[in-house]
Order: C-alpha cells, then structure tokens, then sequence
C-alpha cells in the first residue's frame, strides 16, 4: 500500500491552474524525486502535501486515511517533515531551536526529541556544532542542512525536500547528497519525496523519478534501480 496516494490532483493559483490532474504515488522506504522546470509545479505539489495550498478536485490519502480537507496545522502529526525552497528558518532563534520548532508544535515528547536529535545530529554531524548559531547568521548550504534537520523533526514516516540541492556549491552538493545516502541506511522505512530541476544530480540516489511539466505528469515515470543506487 502507498504510504502517500495523491489522485488526480488540482490546484489553481490566482485562477490558473497549476497541477492538472496529478497522481503521484509514494511507498515507505521509497526516494522519489520529481522533476521539472521553473514554474512547473514542483512546489504547488509539496504545498496540496502540506495542506498549505487546497484541491480544486482530486484526492490525497496518507497511510490509507482521507487527508484532501484536513487543516495543514492537523497535517503536522501526521509524521511528513517539510523543507521549503524557500528554508524559513528564525534567525533570532538558534540552529538547534529552529530544528525543535515542529517538535513543539507536534508537542513531541522527550524521549522521541531525544531520538529524532540524534537521528538528525548521526545524518548531519555539522549541524551538532553549529546547533547554538543565530539561524540568521549561517550561509545558504548550512541554512538548507538546518532545513533538513527540521524536516526530520517532523518527518517520522516522510520527507519532502524543496530543490535542496538549488544554489549549493558543487562540493556542499556532494555533501547534502552524503546526507540523504546516510539518512536512507539509517531510516530505511522512511520516504523521501525530494524536488529538482536536473535530473541528473538525483538519478544515482532515488528509486524513481517522475517528470512534471506545466502541472501535468509526463507519462513513463523513470524507474532507477537499486543497482544504480549510489
Ligand atoms: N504566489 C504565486 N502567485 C501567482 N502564481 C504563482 C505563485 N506561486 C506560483 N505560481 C505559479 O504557479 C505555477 C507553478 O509554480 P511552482 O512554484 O509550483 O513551480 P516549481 O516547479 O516549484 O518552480 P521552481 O522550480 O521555480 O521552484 C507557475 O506557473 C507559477 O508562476
Ligand atoms: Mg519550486
């Protein structure tokens, strides 16, 4: 069964639409990225996730569960992590603070604070020295591994990570893609819907890639093997 089933998804935005009909399906354990130019609808699909932006028809299920009209702030203890392109993190607040946010808001408990910490902290083990920073202080790449770790936070049974690899060196690049590689041994149960616009940098890490273009779904979804699996 898929852990996420979304059927026949669509969305407008200032009334054009933006996902037409999209269906995407995600099993636990499964790396998929979605691929697709500037605009084609990449983040529109992680924000009907989110419940941050609402269906104008379709359906989206979670673990078997009916989720098209549950409010976003309910969607948080659904256990789905989100790293926005965008990365939002509160630069008044420390690195280690920004990742506890959704933990607070989850009203997670200490015991599995504890456990996600170290999770995060054994994945991204720079993120443990920088964890008493200024979130405001840090370069876009250390920005985006705290974006990571908050995800995690959040994200028991899935992630959903917005063009991570966009305007990273090509070494910090290498280095976030370590990341999900240590992520996926370590969590083997976890899915992990991650975004980008070239195709290339995901191919040797997800087990499949399905290609959006102007909010539809391309037919002939790219199946990668786990051979290819770096
Ligand atoms: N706030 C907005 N107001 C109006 N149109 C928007 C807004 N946000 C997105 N759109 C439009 O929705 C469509 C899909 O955008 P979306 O952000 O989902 O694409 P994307 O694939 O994430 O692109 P990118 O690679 O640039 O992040 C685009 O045509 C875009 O112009
Ligand atoms: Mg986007």
């Amino acid at each position: 069964m898929a852990l996420l089933r979304v059927d026949q998804a669509v969305a407008a935005i200032a009334g054009s639409q933006v996902l037409r009909r999209v269906s995407v399906d995600i099993a636990a354990g499964e790396t998929l990225a979605l691929i697709g130019r500037n605009g084609a609808g990449k983040t529109s699909l992680l924000r009907v996730i989110m419940g941050a932006l609402p269906l104008v028809e379709g359906k989206i299920e979670f673990s078997g569960r009916d989720i098209t009209s549950m409010p976003a702030h309910e969607r948080v203890g659904l256990g789905i992590g989100y790293a926005p392109e965008e990365r939002r993190l509160i630069g008044k607040f420390t690195v280690q603070e920004n990742i506890l946010l959704p933990a607070w808001a989850g009203r997670l408990g200490a015991a599995e604070i504890q456990e996600r910490l170290e999770l995060i902290y054994f994945v991204a083990p720079e993120l443990k020295d920088l964890s008493p920073r200024f979130g405001g202080l840090l370069s876009g790449g250390q920005q985006k591994m705290v974006a990571l770790g908050r995800a995690l936070m959040a994200g028991k049974h899935m992630v959903l990570l917005d063009e991570p690899f966009q305007g990273l060196a090509p070494a910090l690049a290498q280095a976030y893609a370590g990341m999900l590689r240590a992520l996926r041994d370590a969590r083997p149960d976890l899915a992990i819907l991650v975004t980008e616009s070239n195709p290339q940098l995901l191919q040797s890490m997800a087990d499949r890639m399905i290609v959006l273009e102007r909010g539809e779904v391309q037919p002939g979804a790219v199946e990668t093997t786990t051979v290819q699996r770096l």
